[in-house]
């Protein structure tokens, strides 16, 4: 049984980033988040993979226990924490997995550090920006999440993470991780999203193996935008998991885990 202890803070660039650190092997892993949730969605993998794995799990500024908001978190500004982390926890080469704006994320820590990047988990995600409606949407959800607050945020996001009907427990955990952030995390954590650059052309720069994973009812980024990305990485492995929606990991957890590990398992050091 995992021993669940406070999770440390490191200080950079005036955010005291919140992250969990645990297990041993071979090779390290980061888990990066969706929106609007926080590294506590990784639970169950984390349980499952620290018992191989060095897990590292960062809280995006704003969101968890990661603070204070900026005015946007961009890729940039969250990739570069992620590299202080790891560089302050001495991890000179990890895995890096993401999902869904963990995945945006993940091909910019891509960007700016290939070297470190031993293996990539896309999962639930695309390379593609937003266009000009779509960022325009994240500016009205800004404002509405700083005017409304959580409980309006997470009204309006769940029905967009989970599949059709969702398992009501994991509509209550959904809850309680959008919880766990604050208003003005979540309008940075949008504005970033808005900002954030056309990875496309990334796809074709990735050396590394490189897993996608999509839940076959995911909404937000459907399965033809996981075929995109898998056919945009050369020798990328697809995998689709049935019963899940945007939040795959929450929604068919075993099947997740095993993918993710078993890719885990044979990457490099
Ligand atoms: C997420 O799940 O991280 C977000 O819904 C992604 C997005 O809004 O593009």
């Amino acid at each position: 049984m995992l021993t669940i202890t406070p999770m440390p803070t490191l200080h950079v660039s005036g955010c005291d980033l919140h992250f969990n650190d645990v297990g041993r092997g071979p090779g390290a892993v980061v888990l990066l988040h969706a929106f609007p949730l926080h590294g506590g969605m990784w639970a169950a993998q984390v349980e499952a993979l620290s018992r191989h794995h060095r897990v590292v799990v960062p809280d995006y500024r704003g969101l968890g226990q990661s603070t204070p908001a900026p005015a946007a978190s961009t890729m940039a500004l969250l990739a570069e924490d992620v590299l202080a982390l790891l560089a302050h926890l001495r991890v000179e080469r990890a895995a890096v997995a993401g999902l869904s704006m963990g995945g945006y994320l993940a091909l910019e820590v891509w960007r700016q550090a290939p070297g470190l990047v031993r293996g990539l988990a896309l999962c639930d995600t695309r390379a593609g920006a937003d266009t000009a409606e779509g960022a325009a949407g994240r500016e009205a959800f800004a404002r509405s999440a700083l005017e409304q607050g959580l409980g309006w945020v997470a009204d309006a996001m769940i029905p967009k993470l989970l599949k059709p009907d969702p398992d009501p427990a994991v509509v209550r955990q959904v809850r309680h991780l959008v919880n766990g952030g604050t208003p003005a995390g979540v309008a940075a954590a949008q504005r970033g999203m808005a900002l954030r650059p056309d990875s496309t052309a990334t796809l074709a720069t990735v050396t590394c193996p490189t897993l996608v994973v999509v839940g076959q009812e995911d909404a937000l980024t459907p399965p033809a935008e996981a075929e995109k990305l898998a056919a945009g990485v050369k020798g990328a492995a697809l995998v689709r998991l049935p019963g899940a929606g945007h939040l795959s990991n929450l929604e068919a957890p075993a099947p997740f885990t095993a993918a993710l590990e078993s890719f885990l398992g044979g990457l490099p050091a």
